[in-house]
C-alpha cells in the first residue's frame, strides 16, 4: 500500500530547502510508472531518451510531439503520486515562444505537470512565458542531446574556466525566468556543484557528481538493459537485486542518503 502524499512543486521545493535528495528516473510506460511511483521516485521524467531507448535511434533528434503525447499520457495513466515531467522534443519549442506554448500545453493535457526544454540563452523568453502561463518548466544544461551534432558528441561541458561560467550564467537566467528545476548533464562534479550552492532551484545531475541536489538516470541503464559499454555515471542497480522494483528502490535509497553517485566512479 502506498501511503505517500502526491509530489507537488511545493514539496519539491520543501525536499530542496530541506537538503532532502530528489531522486528520478526515466519513465515511458504506464506498468514503469505504476512500478517507479510505488518504489519511490520522486520524479518521473517522460524523456525523448525514448527515441534510443524504445525506439532504436542514433539520437534523440527525431522524437515528435505527438510521440511525446503519446508516451506522457501513458505514463500518467499508471502514476498515482510522483511528479511527471515531459520533455519537450527538437523543433516543438526553438521555432517560437507561441509554438512553444501550443506544444507544451499537448503535453500537459497528456498529464504531465512540468516541461522540460533544452539550452541556455534564447530559451529563458520561453521558459518565462509558459510560467506566466501556468506551466511549471524545468531547464537543461550541460550536455544537451538534442544538440549532439553541435556539441560534436556526447562530450562533458563546462570544463573550462569560460565555459563554466557562460553555464553558471544561464543558469541564473534560467532560474530567474522562472525555472523550478535544472538538469545538469555531463558536467564536472566540481562545477555542479559550486552551481548547486548558489542557485536558487534544485539541480539534477546525470554524470553530474553528487553534489546535485537530486539525480536522474535513464531507466534502461540502472536497469542494465541497454546493451553496450556501461556508461561512466551510470551504476547497474540490478547487480545483487532480486527484482526491479528492488533495484529501483536501492536506488531512490542511495540517492536520498547520498551513496550513488560516487564521486570517485561516476563522475567527471
Ligand atoms: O531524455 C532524457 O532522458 C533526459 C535525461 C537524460 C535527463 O533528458
Amino acid at each position: 500500500m502506498d501511503n505517500r502524499k502526491p509530489v507537488t512543486l511545493h514539496r519539491l521545493r520543501e525536499m530542496h530547502a530541506a537538503g532532502e535528495k530528489i531522486a528520478v528516473l526515466t519513465c515511458y510506460d504506464a506498468a514503469f510508472a505504476r512500478l517507479l511511483d510505488g518504489a519511490g521516485v520522486d520524479a518521473l521524467l517522460v524523456g525523448d531518451s525514448l527515441g534510443m531507448v524504445l525506439q532504436g535511434r542514433t539520437s534523440t533528434l527525431p522524437v515528435s510531439i505527438e510521440e511525446m503525447a503519446y508516451h506522457t499520457g501513458c505514463v500518467a495513466r499508471g502514476n498515482r503520486n510522483a511528479w511527471i515531467i515531459a520533455d519537450m522534443p527538437f523543433g516543438s519549442y526553438q521555432e517560437s515562444a507561441e509554438t512553444a506554448l501550443r506544444n507544451a500545453a499537448l503535453l500537459m493535457k497528456q498529464g504531465a505537470h512540468m516541461v522540460k526544454l533544452e539550452g541556455g540563452g534564447w530559451t529563458a523568453s520561453i521558459v518565462r512565458l509558459l510560467v506566466e502561463r501556468g506551466i511549471p518548466v524545468c531547464a537543461h544544461l550541460g550536455f544537451t542531446p538534442q544538440s549532439v551534432h553541435a556539441l560534436g558528441g556526447y562530450r562533458v561541458q563546462g570544463r573550462d574556466e569560460a565555459a563554466a561560467r557562460v553555464l553558471c550564467r544561464q543558469a541564473e537566467e534560467l532560474a530567474a525566468a522562472g525555472a523550478e528545476l535544472l538538469v545538469l548533464e555531463l558536467v564536472p562534479a566540481a562545477v555542479a556543484h559550486e552551481l548547486t550552492g548558489t542557485l536558487s532551484i534544485p539541480t539534477i545531475g546525470i554524470g553530474a557528481g553528487a553534489g546535485c541536489s537530486g539525480q536522474v538516470l535513464v531507466l534502461y541503464d540502472m536497469l542494465g538493459v541497454t546493451g553496450g559499454e556501461p556508461l561512466k555515471f551510470v551504476r547497474n542497480f540490478m547487480d545483487g537485486s532480486a527484482s526491479v522494483e528492488s533495484a529501483v528502490r536501492k536506488y531512490v535509497a542511495e540517492v536520498k542518503d547520498g551513496r550513488f553517485p560516487d564521486d570517485a566512479i561516476h563522475s567527471f
